[in-house]
């Protein structure tokens, strides 16, 4: 792929109308939301869309999230009604994703959905991300800004140590507050179904519901050992830990052993650890390398509310790679 210069841009108008118009041009643009960074194009553009997945590594069979500025606009490209309406009335914007049947009239690029006839939409929160899609005009494709399996984005930095060269820019917005992505749910066979735990607990958007939220049937990834590798540090990552052991790094999570590494969250605040996660584990990866150390063992985390999407993300990271 041809070496591009990826530029800074600033949090400020300008910043948004340069990164605007590098999109407008077909180009990459990362830009920060609630949850991780996106890696942003034309949503509408094949041209565009196809640049996403070569920049990341990307299988093309893996579809992408549309994000729009609101309700309405999501409105315009899919089918929202019912139970899904209701989540998103509730939930927009924010850390929510919703699969929802495509409209013909849509025109979003055939690649973003992967050649599904559904489609995966979310309205961020964040004032940076809703001014871009003010400022762009239209919808934007948007998957985490990192390379695909890596651990994802939760600041420019993070966005430049994987993708500088391959992008044309990355608005800089400082940490995301979430820190996880977006939870995402779709419908099978007329039930809501949990497709990814993330920033939006369960529990929350089954009160809503008024119903559980069903796991998916097909290509369900249930066991640890049948987890596909993915957010994955260069380095082992042994979960549920009483302690580290010889060779490995501590992430720790509330009180615990004193011993060298990071802790996700001292008062064994869930949201605080979220916030932590991508960050400590790059982190942790970076001086694990440096000083020779071959893994990172984590301690273990409630699995209430965003500790499972925590859990998810971790299970992952630990997943034998490919
Ligand atoms: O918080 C987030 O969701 C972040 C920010 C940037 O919005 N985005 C993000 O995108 O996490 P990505 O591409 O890393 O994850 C999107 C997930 C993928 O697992 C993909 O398979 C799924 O959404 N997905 C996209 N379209 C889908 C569809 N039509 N049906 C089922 N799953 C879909
Ligand atoms: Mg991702």
């Amino acid at each position: 792929m041809i070496e591009r210069n990826t530029v800074i841009l600033s949090p400020t108008p300008r910043g948004l109308r340069a990164a605007a118009g590098l999109l407008r041009a077909g180009e990459l643009v990362a830009f920060p939301t609630e949850t991780v960074y996106g890696l942003g194009a034309d949503a509408r553009s094949d041209g565009a869309v196809a640049g996403i997945y070569e920049a990341k590594g990307r299988p093309d069979f893996n579809p992408l999230i549309v994000h729009v500025e609101s309700t309405d606009a999501a409105a315009r490209i899919a089918d929202l009604d019912g139970a899904m309406r209701r989540l998103a009335d509730r939930f927009w914007p924010g850390a929510l994703t919703l699969v929802l049947r495509r409209l013909p009239v849509s025109r979003l690029a055939e690649r973003v959905t992967a050649g599904l006839d559904t489609v995966a939409v979310r309205v961020p929160a964040h004032p940076l991300a809703q001014g871009l899609l003010a400022a762009f005009g239209g919808p934007l494709a948007a998957p985490s800004a990192n390379p695909s399996g890596r651990v994802s984005a939760t600041t420019a930095a993070h966005v430049l140590d994987g993708l500088r060269g391959r992008i044309s820019g990355v608005v800089d917005g400082g940490s995301c507050q979430v820190g996880v992505e977006s939870s995402i749910v779709g419908i099978e066979a007329g039930t809501p179904v949990l497709l990814r735990p993330g920033g939006i607990p369960a529990e929350d958007i089954e009160a809503v519901l008024g119903q559980r939220l069903s796991r998916p049937s097909g290509n369900a990834i249930t066991a640890p050992g049948l987890l596909q590798s993915h957010y994955a540090p260069s380095v082992a990552v042994r979960l549920d830990a009483s302690a580290p052991a010889e060779g490995e790094l501590w992430l720790g999570f509330g009180p615990g052993p004193e011993v060298t590494g990071l802790n996700l969250s001292l008062r064994a605040d869930l949201h605080e650890a979220a916030a932590n996660l991508f960050a400590h584990l790059r982190d942790l990866d970076a001086r694990a390398r440096r000083e020779g150390a071959w893994g990172i063992a984590v301690a273990p985390i409630p699995r209430d509310g965003l500790g499972q999407a925590l859990n998810d993300r971790l299970a992952r990271a630990a997943a034998p790679r490919n």
